[in-house]
């Protein structure tokens, strides 16, 4: 019955690129959260600090659930909320990850309000994402990959890899320490 693969990140650090990538490569059907809840109606309206659309989390889980079960195929679900994926289905979920330095650039260039930036950037330097698939999936499901200064190609290949197993386990990525060592934490504490 696990015939899904979770693709999660904090927002720019390429996931959408990837799955696509992915599913045309290598046959997966693609469901990507965003386009869901937006087709099936369960954007519940839209934060006006964060400036980001509120999920109705009940309903999106009862399409993508409705969704899964729909085919015998296999499916990458990709999007930066991916813990919501019931966990029944998930095989595996791979958390990409990126230098906050250049995530930080992708997301300016986005034209993001600095204050979306600054969130987006923390959460990547917390680990957001990747403790939300943990706590969803449990450690064992889930392998992080590092995408700084890989291309499209390079980081399909390492994602393909963690979809395998073969990768970094939870905790290995911890930009708090390496811009700490390079002396480039403090920017960031603002
Ligand atoms: N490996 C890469 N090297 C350079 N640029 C990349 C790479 N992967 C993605 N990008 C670029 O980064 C930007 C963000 O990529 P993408 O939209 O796939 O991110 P995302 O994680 O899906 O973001 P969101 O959560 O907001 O949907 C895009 O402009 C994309 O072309
Ligand atoms: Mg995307």
């Amino acid at each position: 019955m696990r015939n899904a693969i979770v693709i999660t990140g904090t927002p720019g650090v390429g996931k959408t690129t990837v799955a696509r990538e992915l599913a045309r490569a290598d046959g997966y059907r693609l469901i990507e959260l965003n386009s869901l809840a937006k087709e099936v109606g369960a954007l519940a309206g839209q934060d006006p600090e964060v400036g980001a659309a509120i999920i109705d989390e009940a309903k999106l889980k009862r399409e993508i659930a409705r969704a899964l079960k729909s085919e015998a195929a296999k499916f990458i679900v990709e999007g930066h909320y991916g813990e919501i994926v019931p966990p029944r289905f998930v095989e595996r979920a791979v958390v990409i990850r990126l230098d906050p330095r250049i995530l930080r650039e992708r997301l300016i260039g986005r034209g993001y309000p600095q204050s979306k930036v600054d969130e987006n950037v923390q959460a990547e330097i917390l680990d957001s994402c990747l403790v939300s698939a943990v706590e969803a999936f449990g450690e064992g499901a889930v392998l992080e990959v590092d995408a700084t200064g890989l291309d499209l190609r390079q980081l399909v290949m390492d994602v393909r890899e963690a979809i395998s197993g073969r990768g970094l386990t939870p905790g290995s990525v911890n930009w708090v320490t390496q811009l700490q060592k390079e002396g480039a934490l403090l920017e960031f504490l603002r």
